[in-house]
């Protein structure tokens, strides 16, 4: 645990991950069909940051509008609520964040928040934004993965734990709901779950959002090479790939891809893997889930939350569904 201040708690639980199973993890991806790579390391210091540009940019409709129905309904969730602490999963940037934030304050409500994501650079700079921003706010960041380390919430007081920016739709059919029921075994009864989700919508729209005009979703996809570069010590060359994003009709999801771009064999050292992959042969690298609310209302049911209200943009673009613990 490290102290930063009165106000300022930031706990990094990433370095206790043992270096054997990361390596295991991004060994098996490369190997499984299709090959794969954890979505989360898109997300260093860099991936971070190219994320927040992303978020400003015109075919990326899922910020703004996340954005206009969290200004509408922030005083009527923080009023359902109750909550006094606000727990963030995947907070990133907390761009949205204040919007809530706000709201609590104006009730009179704001005492702790919570910012939890992969990305210790980000977290150590929203906290130390934030107790800039609001006086007498308590903050207590946690670095660590949402997938293994929830139970390192800290204890506070009445909850309202949220998840935003679509992140859900990151996880696929058997992690998502696995994920949703560890985050209600950590609520306390009457806590509150915020939940985004962008909806199906037209195919073009989709597909523009991540394949943008001036290429930073490319630019971000291509950073996964040089996390691997450092990480595992891949000799992983960006211009041999290409950046893919495609909407997969089936499962109702944009999948984006690394795409080799010639015959070559990438060595990855300290995974003692000499991967071969033809021209064309492709890497998942990210899917975004879009959903319907019939889908999410039974993932939180089999989650075991009680749904209590949904909110969505006139388009029905994207909604969120504030859920309880019983
Ligand atoms: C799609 S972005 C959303 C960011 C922000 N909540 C928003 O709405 O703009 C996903 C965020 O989750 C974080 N993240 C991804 N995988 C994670 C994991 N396994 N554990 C913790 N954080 C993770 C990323 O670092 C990133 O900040």
């Amino acid at each position: 645990m490290t102290v930063d201040s009165d106000e300022i708690v930031i706990d990094v639980h990433l370095t206790t991950q043992d270096p054997a199973v990361v390596r295991e993890e991004i060994r098996n991806g490369l190997l499984s069909s299709p090959r794969v790579l954890p979505t989360k390391y898109l997300y260093d210091d860099r991936g971070t940051e190219l994320f927040e540009q992303i978020c400003k940019l015109p075919e990326y409709y899922q910020t703004r509008t996340e954005f206009q129905i969290l200004a509408t309904y922030a005083d009527r969730i923080v009023a359902c609520s109750n909550a006094n602490e606000l727990v963030e999963l995947g907070s990133g940037a907390a761009t949205k964040t204040r919007v809530l934030l706000d709201a609590m304050d104006r009730a009179d409500q704001l005492n702790y928040y919570v910012p939890f994501d992969v990305s210790e650079g980000i977290v150590r700079r929203v906290s130390q934004e934030l107790s800039e921003e609001y006086t007498d706010l308590h903050i207590h960041g946690v670095v660590g993965d949402f997938l293994a380390h929830l139970e390192h919430i800290p204890d506070g007081g009445k909850r309202l734990v949220v998840f935003l920016g679509g992140t859900i739709g990151n996880l696929d059919d058997v992690v998502g709901p696995a994920f949703l029921s560890s985050v209600n075994e950590e609520m306390a009864s009457g806590d509150y779950f915020l939940l985004s989700v962008q909806f199906v919508t037209e195919v073009n729209r989709l597909e523009a959002a991540y394949n943008d005009s001036k290429g930073v979703t490319a630019e971000f996809n291509k950073n996964m090479i040089s996390v691997m570069q450092k990480l595992v010590r891949a000799d992983f060359d960006p211009d041999a790939f290409d950046h893919v994003a495609r909407y997969n009709h089936a499962d109702s999801r944009i999948e984006i891809f690394l795409r080799s771009n010639k015959r070559q064999t990438v060595m990855f050292q300290d995974l003692d893997l000499k991967l071969a992959l033809e021209e064309g042969e492709e890497i998942r690298t990210e899917i975004s889930t879009k959903y319907d609310r019939k889908r999410v209302e039974h993932l939180l049911a089999n989650a075991k939350f009680e749904l209590v209200e949904w909110y969505a943009d006139s388009e029905e673009l994207l909604g969120l569904a504030l859920a309880k613990k019983p």
